[in-house]
């Protein structure tokens, strides 16, 4: 079984004192439900104070993106040793990530492998942009997206990664997919292409996450799919009593 999986993705929102702010409030209502792995994932700027209030709290940590390389003459990059300080977890791939600062399979597969290294639990995101969907080609997109951003990875370790479905056009816009397409694309092309890198067992261990306009109203569509195992969640997570239910709804 498949432990649900709820992560807030917060992107660039929040200063340091908004995120004290947010936090303190929204962690009163989180740590009340269980059965639910629940991970705020706020900007670098706020990692150090917001890990300080959920410190003694079962609500995980974890950064946006980061660099491959342990240390060095990197500008403006931040090493998989400095987010371990504080997190548990690394968003790794995101579409805005691909879109705007050029990430690619292959960069996005050297930051998993060092996750793998140091010991972080990966949240790796794939999906088709409009263009994409409008021509067919989500089955070719998504299916490149998973084997070349997961491979070379050390079987051991590929139980421990998340992977999150999100389609491009659903992220943001409030068109988010339907369930059953969701479900579908999880079921019929993530999940095989994971087969194929890990065997079958493992691939049903893996959790896949859905992302895209994911909001109280809608979650529970797709947290009764059998092959979606949670969400990640990108405007919502910054509303406590909107995060919240989303939540609750995973933990049923
Ligand atoms: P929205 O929930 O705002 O559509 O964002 C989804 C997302 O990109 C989460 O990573």
């Amino acid at each position: 079984m498949r432990t649900p999986f709820v992560a807030g993705n917060w992107k660039m929102n929040k200063t340091v004192a908004e995120a004290r702010d947010l936090v303190f409030k929204m962690s009163m209502q989180l740590r009340e439900i269980a059965g639910v792995e629940k991970v705020l994932c706020p900007p670098f700027t706020s990692l150090v104070a917001v890990s300080a209030l959920l410190e003694g709290t079962d609500i995980g940590l974890g950064a946006q993106n980061m660099y491959w390389e342990e240390k060095g003459a990197f500008t403006g990059e931040v090493s998989p040793p400095m987010v371990k300080e504080f997190c548990r977890y690394v968003i790794l791939g995101h579409s805005e990530r691909r879109a705007y600062f050029g990430e690619t399979d292959q960069t996005v597969n050297r930051k998993l492998i060092s996750a793998q290294t140091f010991d972080l639990t990966p949240i790796v995101c794939v999906g088709e942009t409009l263009d994409e969907y409008e021509s067919s080609r989500t089955r070719e997109v998504v299916a490149r997206q998973t084997s070349q951003s997961l491979r070379d990875v050390d079987p051991a370790f590929a139980p421990r990664i998340v992977v999150a479905y999100e389609p491009v056009w659903a992220i943001g816009t409030g068109k988010a997919s339907t369930a059953d397409n969701a479900n579908a694309v999880v079921k019929d092309i993530i999940r095989p292409a994971l087969a194929e890198l890990f065997g079958a067992e493992t691939a049903q261990a893996i959790r896949v996450l859905y992302g895209g306009s994911v909001t109280a109203a809608n979650a529970a569509e797709y947290f009764s799919q059998p092959d979606i195992d949670g969400a990640l969640v990108g405007g919502a997570s910054l509303k406590i009593d909107e995060f919240a239910a989303i939540v609750k709804a995973a933990s049923k």
